[in-house]
């Protein structure tokens, strides 16, 4: 069947079987931020948004995104993804890396809905997420510090780091 899907701003056509996921659909599309962990809804690594919504792209059938919106962590280019990369980076909350695009979509997800957002709504938006690597502390820490900027208006001090 053919679906139509805007992606990353761009309205684009597909082919897609029946039962095929949304998973394996951006990545032989060339979606590669978006990885395949459990590919059971578990791990979080696959989280792309939809419709501006983070959800897992491994629990999605392809045709059921047909008509929506689906952002990739390659498509967010905008100032809270450029203050969330940074962040994740001067506090240190990247190790391996594979679960970093999951972990920063839910925290845009969040912080869009809910620019500031309790230590207990952050440990919430990242539920969905597995990280092996780094406790999740410095996770936290990252997006309470975005957070902190966005309520400030501190876009100073975020343009310095990027
Ligand atoms: Fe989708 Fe793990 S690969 S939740
Ligand atoms: Fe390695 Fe999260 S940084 S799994």
């Amino acid at each position: 069947m053919n679906i139509t899907i805007e992606i990353n701003d761009e309205d684009k056509e597909f082919q897609v079987k029946p039962g095929e996921i949304l998973l394996d659909l951006l990545r032989r599309e060339g979606y590669t931020s978006v990885k395949e962990g459990c590919k059971a809804g578990d791990c979080g690594a696959c989280m792309v948004l939809v419709n501006g919504r983070a959800m897992t792209s491994c629990t999605l059938y392809a045709a059921q995104v047909d008509g929506k919106r689906i952002t990739t962590l390659e498509g967010l280019n905008d100032e809270l993804a450029d203050s969330l990369r940074q962040e994740f980076l001067d506090v240190g909350a990247i190790q391996c890396g594979f679960c970093i695009p999951g972990v920063l979509i839910s925290s845009y997800s969040l912080l869009t809905h809910n620019p500031n957002p309790t230590e207990g709504e952050i440990k919430a938006a990242l539920d969905g997420n597995l990280c092996r690597c780094t406790g999740y502390i410095k996770q936290i820490e990252a997006i309470k510090n975005v957070a902190r900027d966005l309520e400030g208006g501190n876009n100073e001090r975020r343009r310095e780091k990027i």
